[in-house]
C-alpha cells in the first residue's frame, strides 16, 4: 500500500524549514520534503528529503507510485530580486513547476475520489502601484485590486494564483462527467522575516538583512529609501497562517486567495527598532533605485478582512512585538 504524504517543495527555503520544523512537532502526519539546495541541518531528521528538482517529471511519477500525497504545500520559487537575473528560469520553476504539480494533484485528486489539499504561498509582488500617489491613495490594498505586477516574480505568482483557482473550481469544466477537483487554497505574504534564516534573492530582505548585521555589529547600507514602506509579518505569523487556511473548513471559504497582513513598517523604522535593540549599530541608507522601484510598487499594506472574516485570522505579532519578543531574543541567541 502507499503511504500518505503531506508534500513540502522548496523546503530548504525561509518558510519551507518553519513549516518543516511546525509540522513535524505536530508529529500526526508523514513529511516528504524537497528542495534543489541540500536539506538545512535545522531540518535534518524531521522528514524524508530528497534533493531534486521540481521540474524532473520522472521524479513525480516515481513519487506518485510509492506515495499518496494527501496535502502539497508548494514553496518552491525563486523570488522577485534573483527572477529579474533570470526571467525565463523563473518562469519555468515558478510556472511551469506550479503547473506540474497543480497537475499531479488534480490526477491524485482524481484517484482518490478525494480533493488532495493544494497550499500555495503568494505575495504582495502580484500588486503594482504606478506611483508613490497611487501608492498613497490606496494604501491598504483588497485581493483583486491593483494586480499589474511589474515583475517575473509577481506576474508568475499572480498566474499560479489563477491556475490554482482554475484547477479548483473549473478544471475539465466540458468534460461528461467531472472529476474530484484538487481543493487549492492560497496566502498572499507580505514580506516575511525571520529570526533563524536571511532570505536569499527577494527585494523586501532589506529588513532581515539589516537586523541579522545589526545582531553580529555589522554596518548595514539599506538599498531602499528610509520612508519606503511595505507590509511585513513575523514567520510565526507566516506558518500559522498558511497552516490555518489549510485547515479551515472548506464551506468557509468564500475565496481561493486571501491575503494575510500583520503591520506596515517603513525602512527608516525599522532602522529605528534595530538601532534600539543594539545601540551603536550604524545603518545608512543608499537606494539601488532599481530594485528600490520594484518594492516601491508594493502596497503600504493589505486588506485581509477577507481571511479575518472567512477563517479567523489574526496575526500574533505587531511590529513592536515581533521585534521585543521574537526577533531580539532568538537572534542574540543565534550569533551570541
Ligand atoms: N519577499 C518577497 C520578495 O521580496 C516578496 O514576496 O521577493
Amino acid at each position: 500500500m502507499r503511504k500518505k504524504v503531506t508534500l513540502i517543495t522548496g523546503a530548504s527555503g525561509e518558510v519551507g524549514t518553519a513549516l518543516v520544523e511546525r509540522l513535524a512537532a505536530e508529529g500526526n502526519r508523514r513529511i516528504l520534503t524537497m528542495d534543489v539546495h541540500p536539506e538545512p541541518d535545522s531540518i535534518k531528521g524531521m522528514s524524508t528529503f530528497l534533493q531534486a528538482d521540481i521540474l524532473d517529471k520522472n521524479l513525480f511519477s516515481r513519487l506518485v507510485a510509492e506515495y499518496e500525497i494527501e496535502t502539497i504545500y508548494h514553496l518552491a520559487a525563486l523570488l522577485s530580486t534573483r527572477a529579474e537575473f533570470t526571467p525565463e528560469t523563473a518562469h519555468k520553476v515558478n510556472v511551469e513547476g506550479t503547473m506540474m504539480l497543480l497537475q499531479l494533484a488534480a490526477e491524485q485528486s482524481a484517484w482518490r475520489g478525494e480533493p488532495v489539499l493544494f497550499m500555495f504561498p503568494s505575495s504582495i509582488a502580484v500588486y503594482g502601484l504606478p506611483d508613490l500617489d497611487t501608492k498613497q491613495r490606496y494604501s491598504r490594498v483588497r485581493e483583486w485590486e491593483w494586480n499589474y505586477p511589474t515583475t517575473m516574480y509577481g506576474c508568475n505568482k499572480l498566474y499560479g494564483e489563477m491556475l490554482g483557482s482554475y484547477f479548483n473550481k473549473n478544471y475539465r469544466q466540458l468534460a461528461a462527467e467531472r472529476p474530484v477537483m484538487l481543493d487549492f487554497r492560497c496566502v498572499r505574504y507580505p514580506g516575511l522575516i525571520s529570526a533563524f534564516t536571511v532570505p536569499t534573492g527577494g527585494t523586501s530582505d532589506y529588513a532581515s538583512e539589516m537586523i541579522h548585521a545589526a545582531a553580529q555589529g555589522k554596518a548595514y547600507t539599506c538599498f531602499v529609501r528610509e520612508g519606503l514602506a511595505i507590509p511585513f509579518m513575523a514567520m510565526p505569523d507566516a506558518v500559522d497562517s498558511i497552516l490555518e487556511l489549510a485547515t479551515a473548513p472548506r464551506e468557509k471559504l468564500r475565496h481561493q486567495v486571501y491575503n494575510v497582513g500583520a503591520f506596515s513598517i517603513s525602512a527608516g523604522e525599522i532602522r529605528d527598532l534595530v538601532v534600539k535593540a543594539f545601540p551603536g549599530t550604524e545603518i545608512t541608507f543608499q537606494p539601488d533605485l532599481k530594485r528600490q522601484n520594484i518594492a516601491e510598487s508594493w502596497p503600504i499594506d493589505v486588506d485581509d478582512s477577507a481571511a479575518r472574516r472567512d477563517w479567523g485570522w489574526e496575526p500574533k505579532f505587531d511590529a513592536v512585538r515581533t521585534f521585543a519578543e521574537y526577533l531580539i531574543p532568538n537572534i542574540k541567541k543565534r550569533y551570541q
